[in-house]
């Protein structure tokens, strides 16, 4: 197999190769908002096209690449791992790399989260949550939070907070939401006592959200233990750093039942997901002998993620990754909420650490008014779509809309990020707003474009 050799020929060929076998949809989006780059390097907070040109990325593949792409200590591990050629997944033994994984993650946790399943997603971690919640309260029910994001398989996708997720999938298990903040409404759920758990997201994922009161969530975890339920933390994208903190929990003292981990946890590596909980809750799922692989996954346990997990904590404490985050974080949080005061198209900057929004809305001057109400009547988002293209096109930074009709961009760099990066994000963002001011002009003409696709598309799909 000449790996070399079969990108070098073929690379460049990705869309059309993904239009004809893959996702149109995506493909065809991606054409529409110029992001259909081929990207040949990566490296650190880095992509590099074919000619070598850099992309901030400002995603971090979903916040999956918080020690930076292709580090070369989680590289150098899994060369020498498969050098050694190790037994893998054996299945009908304890591997040595699986316990050593359980015991760095165990380590690195709040003593009462001293037992660990292992998975390979986000969405994994969180049916593993729903099962354990499920055995050892012997409740169905579930309560999440309105826009909450938990994975798009059914059991995370009923706990999932956006319509638009759950369009033509049919009946799922019974979950409820709450709002962030209505201290009521989650009192009136919790106290019925049907609910095997409450899950949250400390920082969501879809919008950067989080409570504006600092006693929400220890408020639920009060409620919680009070009413029966369990209190689960989706830890998949704040965890490990993202936040300025090892957990986002920690940032209000928070004593989770059961955490879930995955995207960051092998480096962007390999796929690798892990649930942890108390031993109690544990062993009311794995209860008898002949339950002891009741719930398991064939590649659950695999050599490959676990180097690449273990060589990543490693990486996150020589380079004290989040610490980096929670510095940096504060230097980027405070650069664009200083934005704000210059472009009266802000309405909000937040975030915790590196997991940063801005968010838009309505300027106040009547000639910009009339512009921004006419993309907000095709589409809410739109606005935030149109700061999105020239921070990539013109200033080579990828971010994203966070989520369906939404005036938000999010961010989620490599946690390695240092002020130079920091900078060029802050730059970009003045300048590409700063461009919204020329009506009519570019970034309207931009507008007016999208709308028109968007338009098309609808009509073709109807
Ligand atoms: C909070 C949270 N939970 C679960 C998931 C699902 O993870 P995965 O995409 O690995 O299935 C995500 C993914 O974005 C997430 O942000």
């Amino acid at each position: 197999m000449d790996i070399r050799g079969l990108i070098k020929d073929r690379l460049g060929e990705n869309y059309e190769l993904h239009d004809r076998y893959v996702n149109r949809a995506f493909v065809k989006v991606l054409r529409t908002i110029g992001f259909d780059k081929v990207y040949a390097r990566a490296e650190g907070a880095y992509l590099f096209d074919r000619d070598g040109k850099d992309y901030l990325d400002g995603l971090g593949g979903y916040g999956a690449m918080n020690i930076g792409r292709n580090h070369p200590v989680v590289k150098k591990a899994l060369v020498d791992l498969l050098e050694m050629n190790m037994p893998n997944m054996v299945q009908m033994d304890c591997s040595l790399l699986s316990g050593l994984l359980a015991e760095a993650l165990v380590k690195r946790s709040p003593p009462h989260l001293n037992s660990v399943f292992l998975c390979n997603s986000g969405t994994e971690a969180v049916e593993g949550a729903i099962k354990f919640a499920r055995c050892a309260t012997g409740r169905e029910k579930f309560l999440y939070c309105d826009r909450a994001f938990h994975g798009l398989t059914t059991g995370s996708l009923a706990l999932n907070g956006s319509k638009a997720f759950r369009e033509g999938f049919g009946a799922l298990l019974h979950g409820h939401s709450v709002a962030l903040d209505d201290f009521d409404a989650l009192e009136r759920e919790l106290s019925t006592r049907q609910y095997a758990a409450f899950i949250f997201e400390p920082v969501q994922g879809k919008g950067v959200h989080y409570p504006q009161s600092d006693m929400f969530w220890p408020k639920a975890q009060e409620l919680c233990r009070k009413y029966g339920s369990l209190f689960i933390a989706d830890e998949v994208q704040t965890g490990l750093g993202r936040t300025g903190r090892f957990y986002a929990f920690e940032h209000w003292a928070l004593e989770p039942d059961i955490v879930t981990l995955a995207k960051s946890l092998s480096g962007g590596l390999v796929p690798c997901g892990a649930i942890l909980t108390r031993r109690d809750i544990y062993d009311k799922t794995f209860s008898r002998l002949d339950r002891c692989v009741v719930h398991s996954t064939t590649f659950g346990r695999n050599n490959m993620a676990m180097v690449a997990a273990l060589a990543t904590l490693k990486v996150m404490d020589d380079e004290k990754i989040v610490e980096n985050s929670d510095r940096m974080g504060r230097i980027l949080l405070e650069g664009l909420k200083a934005l704000a005061s210059k472009h009266e198209f802000i309405k909000e900057v937040r975030g915790k650490g590196l997991k940063l929004a801005m968010e838009f809305a309505e300027p106040r001057s009547l000639k910009l008014r009339a512009a921004w109400k006419l993309i907000q009547a095709a589409d809410k988002g739109l606005f935030a779509q149109m700061v999105v293209i020239p921070l990539f096109k013109d200033h080579r930074i990828l971010t994203q809309v966070a989520g369906h009709h939404m005036d938000v961009i999010k961010m989620t760099p490599p946690l390695i990020i240092g002020q130079k990066e920091v900078d060029r994000i802050v730059n970009a963002f003045d300048a590409t707003l700063a461009d919204c001011y020329k009506f009519p002009g570019a970034m309207w003409d931009l507008g007016r474009n999208l709308l028109r696709a968007s338009l098309s598309a609808r009509k073709a799909a109807a």
